[in-house]
């Protein structure tokens, strides 16, 4: 079972190593990254606006496109990622990753950012973030309950963890847990099919505990949204993945007062 857990990160590990030179850039070329961008980005500019001095940590951030996009806001924010890949190339990539945040509409003056190469052993200690992001990562981890519950540790009371989860229940994914297994054998062909072996790397398929996982850390669920496949036409019917918004309970005006 440990050595299952094992080669399944080094497989996700080598998969988005392999990707992070052109990662970022499918936000600007993809229907889907780009509707993700505008639904999430959306959230996370909507989250902060409500928040002054905000410390924002952007969990599983890639490149760090959401952390930037925080960042023309918050005071502080932290972008932890186990790709040294990611990490290196979104540090060396700032001013492209403000350029596509600019032609997605997020034009503010960019803020700091602190990448990190790391994972769920490295969040950091009790109560020190406002809003924690988990965009598209909690599908990669073996335990999603545990990451959930770490998250929820690491948020100051009031504060809220913005995290997107595969749509099981979407046609979208029933073709993808068909198109996974056969282009796992066919890596190395360049294109969206190839691309689809990311079905095959999920611990957990497109089944990610979260609602059980909040439940038991405490979080309450404040908004659920659906996250097109596009932003235009028919791709905007199907609904892939969700934007789960959920809530560390206490004394809301406390956390903002980082008292
Ligand atoms: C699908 S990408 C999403 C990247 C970014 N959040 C975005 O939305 O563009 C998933 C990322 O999660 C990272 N990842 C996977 N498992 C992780 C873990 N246990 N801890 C931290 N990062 C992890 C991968 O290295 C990868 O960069």
């Amino acid at each position: 079972m440990v050595n299952r857990a094992r080669s399944l990160a080094a497989d996700q590990d080598r998969h988005f190593d392999e990707r992070a030179a052109t990662w970022a850039d499918r936000y600007r070329s993809h229907p889907s990254f780009r509707a993700r961008l505008a639904v999430v980005g959306n959230a996370v500019d909507d989250e902060l606006a409500g928040r002054p001095d905000a410390r924002v940590l952007d969990y599983g951030g890639g490149p760090g496109l959401f952390a930037e996009l925080a960042a023309q806001r918050a005071t502080e924010v932290v972008c932890i990622d186990r790709s040294p890949s990611m990490i290196e190339w979104g540090q060396q990539h700032r001013s492209e990753l403000g350029s596509l945040l600019a032609e997605a509409g997020f034009a503010r003056a960019p803020g700091d950012v602190r990448r990190q190469v790391g994972d769920e052993q490295s969040l950091p200690a009790r109560g020190s973030f406002d809003v924690i992001l988990a965009i598209a990562v909690l599908e990669y981890v073996g335990d999603p309950v545990g990451v959930i519950g770490a998250l929820a540790t690491a948020l100051r009371p009031g504060g809220t963890l913005l995290a997107t989860v595969p749509n099981p229940r979407s046609p979208v994914r029933w073709a993808q847990r068909i198109a996974g297994p056969v282009a796992a054998v066919t890596t190395g062909r360049p294109g969206r099919i190839a691309d689809q072996s990311f079905a095959t790397i999920r611990p957990h398929g497109d089944r990610v505990p979260w609602s059980r996982a909040a439940s038991a850390a405490g979080l309450d669920v404040v908004a659920t949204t659906p996250v097109p496949l596009g932003d235009r036409g028919s791709r905007t019917w199907l609904h892939p993945n969700t934007l789960i918004s959920l809530r560390a309970s206490g004394d809301e005006c406390e956390g903002l007062r980082h008292g």
